[in-house]
């Protein structure tokens, strides 16, 4: 799907689909009564035969228009017209590509005459989003789920400066597109030397990148990281991307940490077969620190970052980790393995700790697919926000809100650290059922050393089988990329 800016006179093709929007009430847009105009009263009409009220997402197709040289209309509802901003732009975008993109039609013209740059990048940014698709093992599809649309133009009063504007939108949708990618792709193809080979290749971005094997990884004491990839014929990896773009590249630097599980079986406490083909996506949070490093060094972003992925495969194997065994990690702090599917936080362990013991941060952010227990606790929607700094908790709560990546702070009781005491080590890696993704942040949180932190679990949002929302296509989601991008525009930047 390409997408482009052209001037709202622009003529109108047989193989088009016009876009064009109407809010609360039906009250329509200049566009739209340029083409009510054009067909006689047609938009005000399908509108009060076709119950349309203007709320934000309801469409109204009008196939053939007399008067009109377009394959079709698409009414776009936007909502209160009071409150179209560039984030319900986007919305609204994505919805008209959604209700057209199979339609037949080639083209897709989204009309914003005298809309401000903001709105029909923003537009644009909304249509990438929704365009997004994970086809390339598929040699065969229904012609009718095919996509038709192939080009979407916006059509606005200068494209010139409309182009402009989308630029830095478009780095950060390619940033996305890239942690869906990562996110998408089968253990078989993104195997952990797989994986850091595709981080490598960011260099191009200007990042620096560096990948520490298991012989580093071993002389530097990371037990437990290695423990969980001991069991699996892949190598482990740790990924050190750096992204310098403060003006001081000396500055301290601000720092995400993911999780980047390949593949989790559980190990030897093995998972069941019902689902676990969904562990494709236990590398997420990885995936959404590379996307965010991407997005950061695509828009040149005045920032010193650091991102630190873990990246092993948890597998049941004659040299697989066994419950009962202690690890010792590269903080010297020991951990009694109770069971081998909280790999997770064994992986973070020491990611987080070299990432602190290195680079000494402002303030280390992880991401991490990392409990079924947050799914639980909140829904399919939200991802669960664990901090040990409510200034850092309040600056991820504002980029949630203004990045569509929802967030809910969850609490980190110092009365639920005996639940994850040990007869034998310093820990054991995981407590009772109850209050689990609690315990897992717990169980990170030992890792920090008095710097502020904050752990989102994001294993309720990395993936959605069946979306709702018409900017994320069903599967990978990209969470996490936008808001941390919004995080460091907001707070961190020179
Ligand atoms: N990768 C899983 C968590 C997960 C669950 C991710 C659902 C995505 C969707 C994690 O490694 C795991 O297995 N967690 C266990 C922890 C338990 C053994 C304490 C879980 O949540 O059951
Ligand atoms: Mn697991
Ligand atoms: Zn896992």
């Amino acid at each position: 799907m390409k997408i482009e800016f052209v001037s709202s006179d622009t003529e109108i093709g047989k193989t088009c689909a016009v876009a064009v929007a109407a809010f609360d009430g039906g009250a329509m847009s200049a566009a739209a009564e340029a083409l009510d105009k054009a067909t006689r009263g047609a938009i005000v009409r399908a509108m009060a035969g076709g119950r349309f009220t203007g709320a934000m997402g309801q469409t109204l197709d009008l196939v053939a228009p007399h008067g009109l040289n377009a394959a079709r209309v698409l009414i776009v509802g936007c909502g209160a017209r009071d409150k179209f901003d560039p984030r319900a732009a986007e919305l609204a975008a994505a919805h008209a590509y959604q209700a057209v993109k199979t339609s037949g039609a080639d083209t897709l013209v989204i009309q914003m005459p005298g809309a401000p740059t903001e709105m029909s990048s923003h537009a644009a940014f909304g249509v990438r989003l929704a365009a997004y698709r994970f086809d390339k093992y598929r040699t065969t599809e229904k012609p009718e789920k095919k996509p038709s649309v192939k080009r979407v133009q916006i059509a606005v009063d200068d494209p010139k400066a409309a182009k402009k504007a989308f630029k830095t939108l478009d780095g950060l949708a390619d940033a996305i597109a890239f942690t869906r990618d990562l996110v998408s792709e089968p253990a078989n193809i993104l195997y952990p030397e797989e994986f850091a080979r595709r981080v490598r290749k960011l260099a191009d971005l200007g990042l620096e990148v560096e990948i520490l094997g298991e012989k580093e990884m071993k002389k530097l004491g990371m037990g437990a990281l290695l423990g969980v990839g001991q069991g699996s014929v892949r190598e482990s990896q740790l990924a050190v991307i750096q992204w310098k773009g403060a003006r001081d590249s000396a500055a301290q630097p601000i720092a995400f940490v993911g999780k980047g599980v390949c593949f989790d079986t559980g190990g030897i406490s093995i998972k069941g077969a019902e689902g676990m083909e969904e562990m494709i996506t236990d590398m997420g949070g990885a995936a959404a620190v590379t996307g965010a490093m991407y997005a950061l060094a695509a828009r040149k972003a005045k920032v010193n970052a650091v991102g630190i992925l873990g990246i092993v495969e948890n597998m049941p194997d004659g040299n697989a980790q066994r419950p009962g065994d202690v690890v010792r990690t590269m903080s010297g702090q020991t951990v009694e393995v109770i069971n081998t599917d909280a790999e997770g936080r064994l992986v973070l362990a020491d990611a987080v700790w070299y990432c602190q013991d290195r680079f000494k941060p402002k303030f280390i952010v992880d991401l991490a697919t990392l409990t079924g227990a947050i799914v639980i606790s909140l829904g399919k929607d939200l991802a669960g926000l664990f901090s040990n700094n409510d200034e850092l908790a309040a600056n991820l709560l504002a980029a949630s809100k203004a990045s569509d990546d929802p967030l809910w702070r969850m609490p980190l009781p110092a009365q639920y650290e005996k639940k994850i005491e040990s007869n034998v080590a310093d820990m054991k890696n995981v407590g009772p059922r109850y209050g689990g993704s609690i315990t897992a942040a717990l169980f990170i949180q030992r890792f920090v050393n008095g710097i502020p932190w904050a752990h989102l679990d994001i294993a309720s949002t990395a993936w959605k089988p069946a979306s709702t929302i018409p900017t994320i296509p069903n599967g990978a989601t990209g969470f996490g990329v936008r808001l941390l991008d919004r995080l460091v525009a907001a707070h961190y930047e020179d």
